[in-house]
């Protein structure tokens, strides 16, 4: 048996291998377990984020709009391209390019901070009496090892929530990772899900040519966002992605043949219909990485549906044993997994580790970009909220009729009495690197009035925030 380690991290996606940086720089001595294996069995940290997530899918998105412009933008500048041509395996390789990059730039990382490394399945075993440490197996293939440690970071993600009458099989019947590996167009895709990954994958398929599908159950579309976001959303989606967005969508029937996948299901306003499609993925959500974890054999609170119950500063029931991520509360973001890490590296070091879960930005990167923090419109009415709205186009702002790009608006949302601001929303252009002013804003209690009487750069797209903030009272200047 090796030395009992100070955190034993298990799960190295963005919540376990920053937990475990953090840790090892705050003079912890430190293990990080996990399970990864890449296509070719080899070890590859970083979790779903890095290998099957946020990064992936940005490159096919950016590969995607970079053909979609030059097909069709490029021409209303002048550019004419002949004989414009992509090929699908281009695309993907240079995706994985970006991927082993980071996943090798983990390791590195985890070794420039003399984290101590292991691959294998970690299970949570005994221990945590009196002054015992926890004990975790671990086991890869046949070697098995027993990892000792004081304190324990759960971080072990979550994975897709699966259909039962719809097997995948990443051939016909695809999940998230399934659609990320692709190397050629189908003609016909469907998807099941209207949520991020849904409309994420739907749109650099339908970018590189595949008429796409999306049948979502809710009646309405993005329940997360806020509701006139979502209305623009469809809208532009619709007509400028060309996505089929069909709501209310109760799926009876899904069955795979030889060539295609045949969806049956019902909607309001056509009954009962038939969706024959080349590929189908499933994207309706996904589920928290507790099953075989071995909290039973220690006691650690798991609730009905799956999640470790924590507490405000990510604590579980049990003496010294965190969980952070994707496998608690909260919305499935890497950002918020990595800032959970952090504060719980802290919080283990006797500092004040703390994340503010009323501001963390969600960002959906189609096409216009979608973004927002803090409270929509429809939760401030059903919480009794009096609150002003200030909203602007980027019809009306020069850099976005410079870059072609005019769809969308921000609005801010600001308490009626103190002018706190208490969210903001935005679809439109490069709205994923605007929504981080609105984020800084809300984490400094700022007013409407402290955007508005701050200088915006001319022309920028940033302007479009500031004359939002400037509409809360009525007083922007170019509407
Ligand atoms: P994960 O990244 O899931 O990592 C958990 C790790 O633990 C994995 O490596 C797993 O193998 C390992 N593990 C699990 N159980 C064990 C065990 N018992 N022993 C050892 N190891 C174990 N989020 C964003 O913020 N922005 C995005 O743009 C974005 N895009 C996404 C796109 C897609 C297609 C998908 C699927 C997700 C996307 N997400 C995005 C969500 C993001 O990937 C997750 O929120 C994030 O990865 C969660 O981090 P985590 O550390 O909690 O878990
Ligand atoms: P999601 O929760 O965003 O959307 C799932 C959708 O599927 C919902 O709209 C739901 O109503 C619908 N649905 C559920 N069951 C259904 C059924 N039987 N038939 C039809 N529709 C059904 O989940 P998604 O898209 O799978 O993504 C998972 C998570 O991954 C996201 O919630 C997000 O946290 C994270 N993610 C984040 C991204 C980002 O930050 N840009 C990108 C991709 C994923």
């Amino acid at each position: 048996m090796s030395a009992i380690f100070d955190v034993a991290v298990i799960g190295a996606g963005p919540g376990g291998y920053v937990a475990a940086i953090r840790c090892a720089q705050l003079g912890l001595n430190t293990v990080c377990i996990d399970e990864w294996k890449n296509p070719q069995g080899k070890p590859s940290l970083g979790g779903t984020c890095l290998n099957v997530g946020c990064i992936p899918s940005k490159a096919l998105l950016e590969s995607s709009e970079n053909y979609e412009r030059a097909a069709g933008k490029f021409a209303a500048h002048g550019i004419r391209i002949e004989n414009l041509s992509f090929d699908v395996p281009t695309m993907i390789a240079r995706k994985d390019k970006i991927v082993s990059a980071f996943t090798g730039g983990v390791a590195m990382l985890l070794k420039k901070n003399k984290v101590t490394s292991i691959h294998g399945r970690g299970i949570l075993f005994s221990g945590g009496d009196g002054d015992t440490p926890w004990q975790i197996a671990v086991s890869d293939g046949d070697k098995k090892e027993m990892v000792e440690a004081r304190h324990v970071i759960i971080a072990t993600g979550s994975t897709p929530r699966q259909l039962p009458f719809a097997p995948v099989d990443n051939e016909r019947i695809l999940d998230s990772a399934g659609a990320l590996a692709l190397t050629d167009v189908p003609a016909r895709m469907g998807v099941i899900g209207g949520g991020i990954i849904g409309l994420e994958m739907g749109s650099v398929w339908r970018r590189l040519g595949a008429e796409v599908t999306i049948l979502e159950a809710l009646p309405g579309f993005l329940a997360a966002a806020d509701e006139q976001v979502a209305k623009e959303a469809r809208k532009l989606l619709t007509r400028e992605t060309g996505l089929v967005i069909q709501t209310g969508a109760t799926i009876t029937g899904i069955s795979a043949g030889e060539n295609s996948v045949a969806v049956e299901y019902a909607a309001p306003e056509n009954g009962a219909a038939k969706l024959e499609v080349d590929k189908l993925i499933i994207a309706v959500g996904r589920v928290p990485n507790t099953a075989g974890l071995g909290a039973e054999n220690i006691g650690l609170k798991v609730d009905e549906r799956g999640y470790i119950e924590v507490d405000d500063h990510c604590r579980t029931n049990l003496r010294n044993i965190y969980a952070i991520g994707d496998v608690v509360r909260g919305p499935m973001l890497a950002h918020k997994a990595s800032e959970e890490g952090v504060a719980v590296a802290e919080t283990i070091a006797g500092q004040d580790g703390h994340v503010n879960l009323g501001t963390i930005p969600s960002i959906i990167y189609t096409s216009p970009e979608i973004a927002w923090v803090g409270k929509t419109e429809q939760e401030l009415k059903a919480a009794g909220v009096s609150y002003k709205a200030g909203q602007f186009p980027f019809m009306a702002n020069g850099r976005a009729r410079a870059l072609g790009e005019t769809g969308g608006f921000v609005k801010v949302l600001a308490d009626a009495a103190t002018d706190r601001i208490l969210g903001v929303h935005m679809i439109g252009p490069y709205v994923s690197e605007m929504i981080a002013e609105a984020v800084v804003a809300m984490e400094f209690a700022a007013s409407s009035e402290d955007i508005a009487r701050i200088v915006h750069a001319h022309p920028s797209l940033s302007e479009v925030l500031h004359e939002a903030a400037l509409g809360v009272e009525k007083r922007a200047i170019h509407i």
